[in-house]
């Protein structure tokens, strides 16, 4: 089987959009679908000194492959618009297919969503647009000419059965990789409500999203950063509010790719991380942004929270629960800064020979989780990348 769905584990911005376009090349994808969200994404994909922002459009865009914008999807007709003229401009003339089952994003939704101060969301208007089809009086894409012809009149020519297409795709043994948004803890239902996102970012969002059986899916692989970050309001058990937090910040460029704000930064959550895997049957981990933890002395990951003197190891489905929860930690030494090109000199070497700190963090995270880490990143650049363990079983 051909399905191969890659999701974020944590709150989003995990680097989904550099490890879609590392896989569409190491695994020879043919198509590359966006099944849920809409311009609240932010994914980025640098490939030598070109950096892209995507936002509707799959990762798999720029390596020129057929992109596919599913019904889960909400979608701004104008914004879609600047992002495909974008692309174009950049030499890139990207194969899209829309699903007529996507809801518009209207002035409206954009007008309601200005006025939260409470979720902190990234005012794109996608709460209100999924409310509307949920409540059945929302807009989609078959009948974006009623409401928007000018734009429809640019788009139409994308227009297309994505469920059909998809599916045949599969049945021709084509591969076809499934690109969440946002992340698992922002999950309409699993995240940590009401701080979430409007849609369901689990693996089994990509079977709804897109209009294929879950029987389709052979491979789930869970991107998570070396440590936590989110952008927004909500509980966050592991945040570091101090130097050490200022530092991944400053270091990581922790600042949104699509509201550019600030983004919160703390340790590995390990037990945020089982519940990902758990809600999603991830079975291996991508790890990105392992350069970043450079230089700091001591590492910590969490192991378990304590609540009201007790110690939890699974994920508390109650976000007023996980607002108390103190995170109980192991800590690991660090290692020094590297160069690049020590990264990269690493990235060919066996495992047994990097440096003691980084193979301890590394088989910390694979011990807590009891899941491979087939992937480790190092840098935002496809090449800056290595392979641990094999991808496809
Ligand atoms: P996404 O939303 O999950 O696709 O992630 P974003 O693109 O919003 O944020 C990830 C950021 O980290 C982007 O700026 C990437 O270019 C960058 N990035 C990804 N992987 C790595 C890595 O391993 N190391 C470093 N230093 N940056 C990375
Ligand atoms: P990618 O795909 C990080 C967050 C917002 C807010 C909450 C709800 O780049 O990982 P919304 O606008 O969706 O109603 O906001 O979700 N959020 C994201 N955080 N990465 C994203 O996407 C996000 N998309 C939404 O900050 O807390
Ligand atoms: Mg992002």
């Amino acid at each position: 089987m051909t399905g191969i769905v890659i999701v974020g584990a944590q709150f989003g911005d995990e680097g989904k959009g550099k490890i879609v376009d590392y896989l569409v090349d190491r695994l020879k994808i043919d198509y590359v679908v966006r099944f849920q969200g809409g311009n609240n994404a932010g994914h980025t994909v640098v490939v030598g000194n070109e950096k892209f922002k995507l936002h509707h459009v799959p990762s798999g865009v720029v390596q020129g492959k057929q992109c596919f914008l599913g019904n889960g999807m909400v979608i701004d007709p104008k914004v879609l618009i600047d992002e495909i003229n974008n692309l174009k401009e950049r030499g890139i003339n990207p194969k899209l297919t829309i699903s007529p089952l996507a809801h518009v994003i209207t002035e409206k939704h954009k007008e309601l969503d200005a006025a939260d101060s409470k979720i902190g969301t990234t005012k794109r208007g996608i709460g209100p647009a999924y409310s509307d089809k949920i409540s059945r009086s929302g807009t989609r894409f078959s009948e974006l000419n009623s409401v928007y012809p000018n734009y429809y009149s640019e788009l139409s020519k994308y227009i297309g059965d994505v469920s059909l297409k998809v599916n045949q795709a599969l049945e021709k043994k084509k591969k076809v990789l499934f690109e969440g948004a946002q992340g698992t803890l922002l999950d309409i239902d699993f995240g940590t409500y009401p701080f979430v996102t409007s849609s369901n970012t689990i693996a089994g969002g990509a079977c709804v999203g897109a209009g294929v059986s879950p029987k389709k899916i052979s491979l789930i692989i869970g991107v998570s950063k070396a440590y936590t970050t989110r952008v927004g309001s909500g509980p966050f058990p592991t945040e570091l509010k101090n130097e050490v937090g200022e530092q991944i910040r400053n270091k990581g460029a922790e600042f949104g790719t699509t509201t550019g704000r600030p983004r919160r930064c703390g340790w590995l959550d390990a037990v945020m991380l089982n519940y990902a895997i758990r809600l999603n049957g991830i079975d291996s981990i991508a790890l990105t942004k392992l350069d970043i933890l450079s230089g700091l002395k001591e590492l910590k990951i969490c192991t378990a929270y304590g609540y009201n003197g007790k110690i939890l190891r699974t994920f508390p489905f109650d976000a007023k629960i996980l607002e108390k929860c103190e995170p109980i930690y192991e800590t690991l030494h660090g290692w020094p800064e590297f160069s690049h090109e020590e990264w990269q000199k690493f990235a060919k070497l066996k495992f047994e020979r990097l440096p003691k700190e980084i193979r301890n963090y590394i088989l910390l995270i694979e011990r807590l989780t009891k899941t491979p880490i087939s992937l480790v990143s190092f840098g935002p650049d496809r090449n800056d990348t290595f392979i641990r363990h094999k991808i496809l079983v």
